[in-house]
């Protein structure tokens, strides 16, 4: 039996769609566990490439049961058609259960995200849109509409909480400056039936679901979405998203007891990429031109809303500030083919701010507010010119990746057991 958290470490984008993959097809249990569809998690397997925003990733293994945990909020449109596109392409999402305690996330949100955002100005957050803010915000201040009660849509009291809820929202987002007749405005009895039909095979309880998996010795893989740097709490607040996305809300998020979790994976790109604004403090970030030609290289753009990524070099002290954060027990390195005929490749192990030297090995003095301040101190080293395609064993990378490797380990303190080596679920070096 073991229960393994799959963590971003950096700004998101890692590549956790990928090993969650990987790993599910030797899981019996996989949970999504935080967020909401603001993330976007690419997977390309036997079956075809995927975008994935709320269904666990490891719905492509037909003998694994998929949870969305409560940690998630549930934007039941984006979910129903999810469930059509992975349907209508022969992928079954019968196994699919969603907690009872997992939030709703209305229109209004989206429209309130939206709104928030344009009000904000130049401190724009540069959220995805999908109104995942809003959404645990209400949570929060428990004025939220749980998943489960969508089953007890006919009991007054939950139809007064939603009525009190739209009204006030009403009333809240004419005075942000949102249309009154906007059809986010919503009848929202009507809508909320209409999720209920779609959305009422799936319902469940799933803490006891869990449970019983730990005791029957099974395989579970919680799955992250975002990443360490994004973390509501330990991320570069207040540029951040509103979840929990460290390994403690993996536990949270799904109700499972945090001393049951036992392997912890931080998966981390082979360079570092932030979206949000350009005005967000990014150390290492590489200089536009050769950012430009990177990004088109490697296809960075966002898998939810299409914007570039700011591009960096690999920042090893703010991976070992996740790892600290979240007790890693292993990497997983990402993308490591796409640094080929990069070189020389810098990897940042300090930082010098004011007239002190912050290193990798020492964060006593480290702060993660301390970004905009921060001159990077670079290592640098020769890169590879050819990386093939084929690569499943360590001994067929080229040198200069295996001095790569070694300088992250060293650095972060962390052993490398995953290597991805392109987008399909096969390119992948597994260290034992
Ligand atoms: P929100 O999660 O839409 O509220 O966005 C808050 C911040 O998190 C913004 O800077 C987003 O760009 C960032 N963000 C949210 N989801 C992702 C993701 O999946 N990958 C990378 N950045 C994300």
């Amino acid at each position: 039996m073991s229960v393994t958290a799959v963590i971003g470490a950096q700004w998101g984008d890692e590549g956790k769609g990928k090993i969650v993959d990987y790993l599910a097809q030797r899981s019996n249990v996989v949970v999504r566990f935080n967020g909401g569809a603001n993330a976007g998690h690419t997977v390309s397997n036997q079956q075809g490439e995927f975008r994935l925003h709320l269904i666990p990733a490891g719905i492509f293994n037909p003998n694994a049961l998929c949870i969305i945990g409560n940690g998630v909020v549930v934007d039941a449109e984006v979910l129903r058609e999810e469930l059509n596109e992975l349907q209508k392409r022969g992928i079954s999402c019968a196994n699919l259960r969603i907690s009872t305690k997992a939030n709703l996330l209305f229109p209004w949100h989206i429209l309130q995200d939206e709104l928030e955002e344009l009000r904000r100005g130049p401190h724009k957050i540069g959220t995805t849109k999908k109104g995942i803010g809003p959404a645990f915000e209400d949570k929060i201040s428990r004025k939220g509409i749980r998943v489960g009660w969508l089953l007890q849509i006919s009991k007054p009291k939950i139809r007064d909480r939603l009525i009190l809820l739209q009204k006030e929202k009403t009333d809240f987002l004419r005075w942000l400056g949102g249309e009154p007749d906007s059809e986010r405005l919503i009848p929202v009895l009507e809508w909320v039936l209409r999720q209920k039909e779609a959305l009422d095979p799936f319902i469940a309880e799933t803490e006891p679901i869990l449970w019983e998996a730990i005791e029957g010795g099974k395989e579970i893989l919680l799955e992250g979405a975002q990443g360490t740097l994004l973390d509501i709490d330990f991320g570069t607040y207040p540029d951040v998203t509103a979840s929990l996305c460290t390994a403690a809300g993996a536990s949270q998020g799904t109700g499972i007891p945090i001393n049951k979790i036992d392997t912890i994976i931080g998966v981390m790109k082979a360079y570092t990429t932030r979206v949000g604004s350009q005005k967000q403090s990014f150390p290492t970030e590489m200089p536009p031109e050769l950012a430009d030609s990177f990004r088109k290289r490697a296809g960075e753009y966002g898998a939810t809303t299409g914007r570039p990524r700011r591009i960096g070099w690999l920042d090893a002290v703010l991976l070992c500030y996740a790892a600290k954060i979240n007790g890693f027990t292993s990497l997983a390195l990402t993308r490591l083919d796409t640094l080929t005929a990069v070189s020389p490749l810098k990897i940042c192990w300090g930082y010098k701010v004011g007239d002190k030297i912050i290193s990798c090995f020492s964060l006593r003095q480290f702060s993660i507010d301390m970004l905009e301040r921060a001159e990077p101190l670079y290592i640098i080293q020769e890169g590879w010119s050819h990386f093939p395609e084929k690569a499943r064993d360590i001994c067929d990378l080229p040198v200069g990746a295996h001095r790569y490797i070694r300088t992250i380990e060293n650095l972060v303190g962390v052993k490398i057991q995953f290597i991805s080596t392109g987008p399909k679920r096969d390119q992948m070096i597994e260290l034992k």
